[in-house]
Formats: C-alpha cells, sequence, structure tokens
C-alpha cells in the first residue's frame, strides 16, 4: 500500500490531447518518464519550457546563479490583481528591497514571539471540531480554516473571527474558486489572442479582499502613530525601515505583502496539514506515535515543539509526497546550455518538486511513507539536495520556519484530542491547484480519544 499519486498519462500524446489534460490537472497531465528523467523539454508551436529534475540544474537556478532565473512573468499574470507588487511576484532590486524588510521579521527570535498565539489558533481548531466528534470530516476545510487563523493572530492579532479577518477569509475562497487553475498561465505561454484569465468577477473578488486588507493596514499604522500597536508581525514588517535605504512600506505597499502572507501561508500549510491527517489515517501505527508523542503537550511552550520530534519527521515526510507548492517557474534571461542542451533566452524553466521528491534514481522507495527515512544515509543526503518544498537559494519561503513550527504544532494538538480514520471508498485523489489538493477533498471519520 503505498499513499495515493495520479495517474500518468500515455508517453506520447497529441499536443490538443495535452493542452486539454493540462488544463483538468497539471499533474496527471505527465508521463510516467519524469519521475526517472533529469531534464525535459517540452516543445509546442507556442512555446518551449524545460523542466529540470536533477539537483546540480535545480542549484545553478536557485543558489547559483538565481538573478539570472527570474520569476517567469507569467505567474503573475494570474495572480496580480490580488498580490499586486507582493514580494512574491516582484525580481530584482525591488524584490531584494521588500525582502530586507520582511525577513527581520520571520527570524528565529520572532518565531518564538508568535507561538502563543499559534498555540491559541491550535486550541481554537481542537474547540471547534469537538462539536463534530465521530462524524465525517473534509480535512482541507478544517486545516484551511486553522491555518488561516494563525495567520491573522501572529499578523494581526486577531483571531479569525474578526469581523474583517473572516470576511477575508470568506472572499479568498470565492476568488479561488473562480481562479482555480491560477497557475496555468505559468504553464503555457498562451499566444496573445487567447484570453486572458481574469474575469470580472475574479477582479471584483480581489478588489474586496484588497480593500478588507486596507482597512486592517490604515488601522494599524494610526495605531502604530499613536504607540498602541500590538507587538506581532505587521507591526515588525510596518516599522522595519529598510536598512541600506531607511525605506519603511508604506499602507499600499503594504496591502500587497498582507495580501501574500495571506495566501502563501495559508494556502499550503492547510494543504500539507490535510495531507498530513490522511496519512495519519492510512499509517494509524504512526498515528499512535504522535498522539503519544503529543502528551508532553500538556504543558506547551516553544521549546517543547523542538521535542515533536516524530510529528516533524511525519509532517516531512508529508510534504516530500504532497509538495504543497508543485512546481515553480523561472524564466532564462540569456541563452543557457543545459545537459548539452541548448535552452533559448526567455525560454520558461520548470523546477518541480512533485517530480524531485519522487525521483526515482535518487530516493529509496520513492513513493512510500516512511518517516523513518530522515535518520537514514539516504534520505539524509536527498534532504540536502533533492528536497524544495520550500524551495531553496535566496529565494526561498520567508515563513519555512513558521511552517515547520505550525505544522508539527497543529498536528500533534490535533491527534492528542483526536483520532482520525479512513472512510472506504474516499480515497483522495491530488491535483494542483493552487496548491497539491485533493480532486474531491480529503474525507475522514473523527474520533475524540
Ligand atoms: C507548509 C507551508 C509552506 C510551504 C510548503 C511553502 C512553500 C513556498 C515555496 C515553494 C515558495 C517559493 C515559490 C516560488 O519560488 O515560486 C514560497 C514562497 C513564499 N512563501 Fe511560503 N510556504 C509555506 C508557508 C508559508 C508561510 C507560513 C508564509 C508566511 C507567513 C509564507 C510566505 C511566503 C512568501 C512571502 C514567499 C515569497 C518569497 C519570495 O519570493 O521571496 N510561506 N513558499
Amino acid at each position: 500500500m503505498t499513499p495515493p499519486k495520479p495517474q500518468v498519462r500515455a508517453d506520447k500524446v497529441s499536443l490538443w490531447r495535452y493542452l486539454k489534460l493540462f488544463r483538468q490537472d497539471l499533474l496527471s497531465a505527465q508521463p510516467q518518464r519524469l519521475y526517472r528523467a533529469w531534464m525535459a523539454e517540452f516543445r509546442t508551436p507556442f512555446f518551449r519550457s524545460y523542466m529540470i529534475n536533477q539537483p546540480e540544474l535545480i542549484n545553478t537556478v536557485l543558489k547559483q546563479r538565481p538573478d539570472d532565473f527570474p520569476k517567469s512573468n507569467r505567474i503573475s499574470e494570474g495572480l496580480r490583481p490580488l498580490l499586486g507588487d507582493s514580494v512574491f511576484l516582484t525580481n530584482g532590486d525591488t524584490w531584494k528591497r521588500q525582502r530586507r524588510i520582511i525577513d527581520p521579521a520571520f527570524e528565529g527570535g520572532r518565531l518564538k514571539d508568535t507561538f502563543p498565539a499559534m498555540l491559541a489558533a491550535a486550541q481554537a481548531c481542537v474547540d471547534r471540531l469537538r462539536s463534530q466528534s465521530s462524524s465525517e470530516i473534509e480535512c482541507e476545510e478544517v486545516t484551511s480554516h486553522a491555518a488561516a487563523d494563525v495567520i491573522f493572530r501572529t499578523l494581526f492579532s486577531v483571531p479569525i473571527e474578526h469581523e474583517i479577518a473572516a470576511q477575508v477569509f470568506e472572499k479568498f475562497r470565492a476568488y479561488q474558486r473562480e481562479q482555480p487553475l491560477l497557475n496555468l498561465a505559468a504553464f503555457i505561454p498562451l499566444p496573445r489572442w487567447v484570453p486572458r484569465f481574469h474575469s470580472a468577477k475574479t477582479r471584483r473578488n480581489a478588489k474586496e479582499i484588497r480593500a478588507l486588507i486596507g482597512r486592517l493596514t490604515t488601522e494599524r499604522a494610526a495605531a502604530i502613530s499613536a504607540g498602541q500597536a500590538p507587538d506581532d508581525l505587521a507591526t515588525k514588517i510596518m516599522t522595519t525601515p529598510d536598512p541600506q535605504t531607511g525605506h519603511r512600506f508604506n499602507t499600499d505597499e503594504m496591502i500587497d505583502q498582507v495580501a501574500i502572507f495571506f495566501l502563501a501561508g495559508h494556502e499550503t500549510s492547510a494543504s500539507a496539514l490535510a495531507w498530513t491527517l490522511y496519512l495519519m489515517a492510512l499509517y494509524p501505527e504512526w498515528q499512535e506515535k504522535l498522539a503519544a508523542e503529543a502528551q508532553i503537550l500538556e504543558e506547551p511552550s516553544f521549546a517543547t515543539v523542538s521535542k515533536l520530534k516524530l510529528s516533524r519527521d511525519v509532517f516531512r515526510e508529508a510534504l516530500r509526497l504532497y509538495p504543497p507548492v508543485p512546481m515553480m517557474v523561472r524564466e532564462t534571461t540569456c541563452p543557457e546550455r543545459f545537459r548539452d542542451r541548448d535552452v533559448p533566452q526567455g525560454s520558461q524553466i520548470v523546477l518541480s518538486p512533485w517530480h524531485l521528491h519522487r525521483q526515482e534514481r535518487l530516493w529509496d522507495k520513492p513513493d512510500e511513507f516512511d518517516p523513518t527515512r530522515w535518520g537514514t544515509e539516504n534520505g539524509k543526503k536527498c534532504q540536502r539536495e533533492a528536497y524544495i518544498p520550500f524551495s531553496a537559494g535566496p529565494r526561498v519561503c520567508t515563513g519555512a520556519g513558521f511552517a515547520m513550527v505550525e505544522g508539527p504544532l497543529i498536528l500533534s494538538m490535533l491527534l492528542r484530542h483526536f483520532r482520525f480514520e479512513l472512510i472506504e471508498g474516499r480515497t483522495p485523489v491530488p491535483v494542483a491547484h493552487l496548491t497539491v489538493r485533493s480532486k474531491d477533498g480529503i474525507w475522514l471519520r473523527l474520533v475524540e480519544r
């Protein structure tokens, strides 16, 4: 028994069929050979892209010469109405300046300060679930709610029930429903005559979300001026000057950044946690081990989290099998030569955590769930060289440390109070939306311990 994996397509299909499969789902549109390939080229009449699946090449793009491989503008097309000029979309000097202001807020010391808010969100999730014990629940909804709660509590010191927070969460769901294939434009550089993706409704939703976030940031700016702001991530980011220029984010710039913290911070963690819960139901012996370990949360503190070792290994393994961000795209700014192949300027370079984490030539038993692998030689080597759930290099996820506290903490809090059980006939099928989700949700039976 191995964890669910999407069916692969036949090796050779027509371009038309490929595009059709692609529209349905990015993952099942790919052939089996990509799990063994070091590199693959997609050549169509409209575009060329190259998937790289070899540690050395990924190293070059993400770590050694990141400035030569900026983020592909095509990603922005889908996300710009919501995210504006946020750090997720910018390149070059603008991006560097934004990171100089944002990074200090996520440093180790600050993480410790966010712990009480994370714990409160985890406890609130447990309390909400109590009323649903012995019923079948959809886990993605549960984890989305919890992860959004974490973001609002850590960023603005308000829970998800707060009037504006609740509205942002609700409207964001509507935005996603309207825009389920956000990433498509990045992978298929469509010719200009193909209509773009933003429907009037999508744009309206994005505008409303941004207006709500605007209210939060304006209120916060006023509280900072009055010397009455809580000491949370928003205050930290809004009061940190760029060490090189002294510039601070103004309210508008802050809206862009908050939008990405909300999006990148809750979608991804929610996806990872929901898959982890499914894996726990699939491997009950691991679930019991984690529940036993979670007893140390009787007296929770930031230091306790570092003792949740099994929980962290399991969460890490879930991030390997179901990396929330399955693929990333960069663009070449000059002609390159990869593996004796010419890669022209302006090509799309696809980095696929999904395929790299299951690369058959690198990982032992790549499709199996085995949290003990992180203690083996192969696991350690692969963790260093072929494991990029948070990307790598200077553009690595700002929230990686945050997510590695939040994920194991919420997981352990849930398993301490509940058992999650499989429901027959409800095997989830992974599909790539904005993050790796299940086609029809992740359904499990919840039993209070
Ligand atoms: C399990 C949870 C998470 C995963 C797997 C994840 C993964 C990623 C990945 C792969 C990227 C790079 C995307 C690319 O280059 O195209 C990224 C970027 C980013 N993430 Fe996360 N993330 C997670 C949680 C978070 C959290 C909790 C926050 C903030 C609170 C966050 C904030 C960001 C930001 C701001 C960026 C943009 C960084 C840049 O481009 O310089 N993420 N994340």
